[in-house]
């Protein structure tokens, strides 16, 4: 052993995003994260994902925060971690395509708020979807990680992935990510995928997957053995079932390796420590399914996310439809044939579940098509990896002509009247952004920021009078 250079594996913490959106739909609060990322600033992560994917949306509509001040308050708490965030290319981190001067000034203040890794995919592995935000991340200083997502279908073959990885240095990515959404890479897989894109680029590599299948720790370790640089894991509270590996279980497996991170068992004991109540709490309230907790290896059939999983299970409750689950698992590959194979991402894992499960309910496949199904077969998201079904899309629109060009081309610039639609509500550059992304949600949020900040001012003036914030 004495003589193996030692090449340490890097780790990815994802507590503070993937975790708590893929277990307890993003709600997580920045209260319950703020008391421990002192102790989590001293583990050695490679970086903390803690900002992006649903966190924004969530932050907004459902815990009443601005996301941005979370932001802010976790880099004032992280003074030697690498803050990473998850962008979804051009749809930023809402549901449509925004035009290239919301998603500069989007990456902009992304960066200038504490975010050093930006980590951009596009659910159809369309890298025109990713040219604009990576070169803003580029024109920041920060760091562009280009993420492919990982599918199983005939156009997913190692060349497709290494053909990507390829034009993905090329373009200037700094790092690229298999972004394995659902936990589809089985770790022999990962050897073959890993040894092959490492043979092909120079750039690091880094993994992300998901516990769903049972098989991610697994494909870590073939991963890493393989020549992976980067993992993503969350620590053991929030880890697992539809979310990553544990962090604990990782570092324990490499302890003593050529791949050691040495990392410290005590104190990722007492970060545990801070995270267990929360998801005992999780899991009293309802909030944490016990669904999405065991080892699902129909994903391996469905190629169903974990976030996905537990969208179809409430979509499904508040249709009082719940017997019909594994009816809609098993239109969701239909309806992905016919939308052209995309990887079962968001926003293509919403269109697809949500048309999927309209089939089922209607009794009839296609009755109903959602307006984003439309998008999607028109080509507004991007290229497939294969065609769409004709007769599908004709049924969606009709004589329209589908769309081949990059999709922002035909987007003129929107951040000027977007800036005077909501003016009255700016109390900060950032607003802008939220609004941008999320109109009503943010409008929502803007009113409430303001009836609290009234309410504390008369609590303040006259303490009788009984204004509380709402
Ligand atoms: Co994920």
């Amino acid at each position: 052993m004495a003589n193996i250079k030692a090449k340490p594996v890097k780790i990815t913490e994802t507590i503070l995003r993937d975790a708590h959106q893929s277990l307890i739909a993003t709600r997580m609060k920045t209260e319950d994260m703020l008391p421990i990322i002192e102790k989590m600033d001293k583990v050695g992560y490679n970086s903390v994902e803690c900002w992006g994917g649903a966190t924004f949306d969530a932050s907004l509509r459902f815990l009443k925060e601005d996301p941005w001040e979370r932001l802010r308050k976790l880099k004032d708490g992280f003074k030697n971690t690498k803050l990473q965030m998850l962008l979804r290319g051009q749809n930023l981190l809402g549901y449509r395509h925004y035009a290239d001067d919301v998603v500069e000034y989007f990456v902009q203040k992304s960066i200038a708020n504490g975010i050093d890794i930006i980590r951009i995919f596009d659910a159809l592995n369309d890298l025109r979807n990713l040219e604009c935000a990576v070169k803003a991340t580029k024109k920041e200083n920060g760091h562009a990680q280009i993420a492919i997502s990982y599918t199983l279908g005939d156009a997913y073959t190692t060349d497709y992935y290494v053909n990507i990885a390829k034009k993905v240095q090329e373009m200037g990515g700094d790092s690229l990510c298999i972004k394995d959404m659902a936990g589809l890479l089985v770790p022999y897989k990962a050897t073959e995928l890993v040894s092959a894109i490492k043979g092909a680029v120079d750039i690091p590599l880094q993994l992300h997957t998901h516990y769903t299948s049972g098989v991610a720790a697994m494909t870590y370790l073939k991963a890493v053995e393989a020549g992976c640089d980067i993992i993503d894991t969350a620590m053991s509270p929030f880890a697992m079932g539809t979310s990553q590996p544990a962090t604990e279980v990782l570092a324990e497996t490499f302890k003593g390796t050529e791949y050691d991170p040495g990392f410290d068992q005590n104190l990722l004991a007492e970060i545990a420590e801070h995270f267990r109540p929360l998801r005992d709490e999780a899991l009293q309230s309802g909030l944490l399914n016990p669904k999405v907790m065991g080892v699902d290896i129909k994903t391996l059939l469905y190629q169903v996310p974990g976030g996905m999983l537990s969208n179809l299970v409430s979509q499904l409750k508040d249709a009082h439809a719940e017997d019909k689950y594994y009816d809609v698992l098993n239109e969701v590959p239909n309806v992905r044939k016919d939308f052209g194979e995309p990887p079962l991402v968001t926003p293509s894992s919403q269109i697809v579940g949500t048309q999927a499960v309209l089939n089922v309910l209607n009794g009839e496949r296609y009755k109903m098509i959602t307006k984003e199904s439309k998008a999607l077969l028109k080509g507004e998201y991007g290229q497939t990896a294969k065609p769409v079904n004709k007769e599908v899309q004709k049924k969606a629109i009709g004589n329209e002509k589908p769309v081949t060009c990059r999709p922002a081309d035909l987007l003129k610039p929107e951040l000027k009247t977007i800036e005077e639609e909501m003016k009255m509500y700016k109390q900060q550059d950032e607003d802008v952004l939220s609004y941008a992304l999320f109109p009503q949600v943010a409008t929502e949020f803007f009113q409430y920021r303001e009836a609290q900040q009234k309410s504390i001012d008369v609590s303040v003036a006259d303490k009788e009078n009984g204004a509380y914030p709402v």
